[in-house]
């Protein structure tokens, strides 16, 4: 519970040295080749030099798999399936810095393990909406606990001599049209909502390399962009990484060529005609740019290479992908993922008196790891809920199942061109509206009278409904925005009916993004919340279901009752295709619900457990910087909580923001002090300490006059 403290590889004499040396040995086709992709995931390297080409790969919840360096066609052979982690919404949800940074040392050690140099993770944008289709990947709608858990998970990947690759800088949180849509926003709102993970990620984690966004910023495009690259992120913020482009965002030769962007990466394999290869040599060659322009970027990369002992025979970590470490660091983190948002007396159930089960859903059985887009994975396993069940139950209880419900495609990946496709339309267009044909409504008919007439059946111990979205290009998938935060697939329908038979039944919602849960809410008796929570996610739920494991996950997002009450769409603009100004400013997530007293369904840090916590003598400790409190578990179970501390704003401000945060195990009856150390405490201003969203709150007052 003291100051974490980061450790932050700094670039030494020695390696400038080197690198300057090795500079003046390349030949302007050398440097060229180093410069922009001459496979779909890697640069070129320099033979005669045993500069080795830098290796990239995705992403943020496993290493990707193999593909061919011209296509995204996969290698496919058996030697590339690799740990499926937990999605970073989920890592999010457990308010856990320990987690994240084990989550990113198992992934930096799968990168390393598979031969890469940069991982390109983490997605660290903010959730603006619900509707955006990559929300899975990132980690929250707040600042500042994206900042805490991406900067652990940065350090854990750099560990492993992998470049971690935070992205997508910056204000990427749409995906409709998403290679050209500008994004209009105010410089104080980049600075206090879209901005500071960022910062926090190079300046405090040391982040090798940053990507750039798609989406222009303010009229101009994210790769290169003055005003994000060179202003913000190198001048203020002194970064001496490598910039790397999406891929395919850059535009234009000199523009990119005068801009601090480094590396020009693309889904083509038109390698020499991208805008840094040929047409950059050219302009070169005639005088019409100065050589010393990628002179500078050669430089950041061979000092890349240095820190991540690439070159001159270095000693380098060789990690290690798929061991059992690294599957037990995705169960851990899937188990505190989990969020019981809803619970009246009907959890935990007792496993040793279960005899009969009944489980409903297309989410309870159904894979999730290889979809999404380029989060993609080739698990190595993935354990469904159902699996979960049945392997907690074993062979004495009978577990049933029923599919209930059908998105009617099951994951629609190995469509192999979809990567380059998405940049020829445009990339990315709002989701288009699902064919539900007369056929499909019968057929889901079908299947929701089959369910109910199981669960109407009296024998069931238990009726357990696994329900959400998919990584259907419609739904939490790179390309495309979501329609509406609607429940899709009629589950709606499915879970009222449900509950009028089974008014027990246990619903969860697997989903990356928020879902209306208006229709059932109220009634359900036990609701539960996860996200794609990798390879171990069905064995953690299920653990949870049975009380093996106390669930301790909070919200890291708003779940909000309709898209009115989000600011994205009630006060600013979303999905539009040329322009979309950020008029909700400050106001995102639970700041605008705060701000105008708007009641979401659940809202931002909130989380159930099934044992109790009281909360005691607040004190702020001024002089060594920290606010704490006693906390008791006063249930009869062990359990962890997260503390949570938010700064009351002044006049204009948000009404609170995150200030900082802990996570404590007590075993029942246990109390522990627990201290807080925000950034800096602000004098005269007053915070409030609060437990699982607003019930528990004390409000304490820092003097006016301290030393800060
Ligand atoms: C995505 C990036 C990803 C890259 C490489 C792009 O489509 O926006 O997040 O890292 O592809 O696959």
């Amino acid at each position: 519970m003291s100051k974490r403290v980061y450790r932050k590889k700094e670039v030494t004499d020695e390696m400038k040295e080197r690198a300057k040396e090795l500079l003046k040995e390349l030949t302007l086709e050398e440097k060229i080749g180093m410069i922009h992709g001459n496979e779909i995931f890697a640069t070129k390297g320099v033979e005669r030099l045993s500069i080795p080409p830098l290796r990239t790969s995705d992403g943020p919840m496993g290493v990707r798999a193999e593909f061919m360096p011209d296509s995204f066609t996969r290698i496919d052979d058996n030697t590339d399936s690799v740990t499926y982690l937990p999605c970073n919404s989920a890592v999010a949800s457990t308010w856990n810095r320990d987690l994240a940074y084990i989550c990113g040392r198992t992934l930096g050690s799968e990168a390393r393990g598979r031969g890469k140099d940069v991982i390109l993770a983490p997605g660290v944008n903010i959730k603006r909406s619900p509707l955006c289709g990559r929300n899975f990947e990132y980690f929250s709608e707040d600042p500042y606990l994206t900042s805490e858990l991406a900067c652990e998970m940065i350090q854990g990947i750099q560990e492993n001599d992998v470049a971690a690759c935070v992205k997508h800088f910056v204000a990427n949180n749409q995906e409709t049209n998403r290679l050209n849509v500008d994004t209009v926003i105010d410089g104080e709102v980049l600075d206090r909502i879209y901005y500071p993970a960022f910062r926090a990620a190079v300046q405090k984690a040391g982040s090798y390399t940053v990507m750039g966004s798609y989406n222009k910023i303010n009229g101009e495009q994210g790769c290169h962009n003055k005003e994000t690259l060179k202003d913000t992120l190198r001048d203020r913020w002194g970064f001496d990484g490598v910039i790397i482009s999406d891929w395919g965002g850059v535009h234009d030769t000199d523009k990119a060529a005068f801009s601090e962007l480094d590396i020009e990466m693309d889904c083509s394999s038109d390698f020499d005609n991208y805008y840094m290869a040929e047409p950059l040599r050219e302009k070169i060659i005639s005088g019409k740019i100065p050589e010393e322009v990628i002179d500078e970027k050669v430089y950041r990369i061979l000092i890349l290479m240095l820190r991540l002992n690439m070159l001159d025979g270095a000693k380098r970590s060789k990690g290690a992908y798929n061991t059992s470490d690294n599957r037990e660091a995705c169960l851990s983190i899937a188990r505190e993922s989990v969020i019981l948002l809803k619970n009246e007396d009907l959890l935990p159930f007792d496993p040793d008196s279960t005899k009969k089960v009944l489980v409903i859903g297309e989410n309870a059985d159904r894979k999730q790891s290889d979809g999404g887009g380029s989060a993609e994975i080739k698990a190595l396993y993935e354990y469904t809920t159902l699996a979960g069940i049945r392997m907690l139950l074993g062979g004495n209880a009978r577990v049933d199942y029923c599919l209930g419900y059908t998105s009617n495609t099951r994951p629609e990946h190995r469509n192999i061109g979809w990567q380059s496709e998405s940049l020829m339309d445009g990339g990315g267009s709002r989701a288009k509206a699902a064919e539900e044909d007369e056929k499909l409504r019968k057929k889901r008919r079908e299947l929701r009278e089959e369910a109910i007439s199981a669960a109407k059946d009296g024998s069931y111990d238990q009726v357990i409904f696994v329900g959400g979205l998919n990584h259907n290009s419609d739904m939490d998938c790179e390309g495309n925005d979501k329609r509406d935060m609607e429940l899709p697939y009629e589950q709606n329908e499915l879970i009222e009916e449900l509950l009028k038979v089974r008014s027990d039944t246990v619903i969860v919602m697997q989903a990356g993004s928020a879902v209306s849960m208006e229709r059932f809410a109220d009634k359900a008796h036990a609701l539960l919340w996860s996200y794609y929570a990798g390879m171990e996610g069905g064995k953690a739920l299920a653990e949870i279901l049975y009380g093996e494991v106390n669930p301790s996950g909070k919200l890291a997002e708003t779940l909000y009752r309709n898209l009115d009450q989000c600011s994205a769409h009630a006060l600013g603009e979303f999905g539009l295709d040329e322009r979309v100004e950020y008029k909700d400013g400050l106001y995102v997530g639970y700041r605008y619900n705060e701000k105008y007293n708007i009641v979401p369904r659940f809202p931002f840090g909130f989380g159930l457990s099934y044992t109790e916590f009281e909360y005691r003598e607040p004190y702020v400790n001024t002089k060594e910087g920290y606010i704490s409190c006693r906390v008791c578990n006063t249930g009869e179970r062990n359990g962890k909580e997260t503390v949570q501390l938010y700064l009351m704003g002044e006049k204009d401000e948000p009404v609170k923001e995150l200030a900082g945060f802990e996570k404590v195990f007590l075993i029942a009856g246990e109390e522990k002090d627990v201290k807080i150390y925000p950034e800096k405490l602000l004098p005269g201003r007053r915070y409030i300490i609060t437990g699982s969203g607003d019930s528990i709150r004390f409000e304490v007052e820092c003097e006016e006059n301290i030393d800060t």
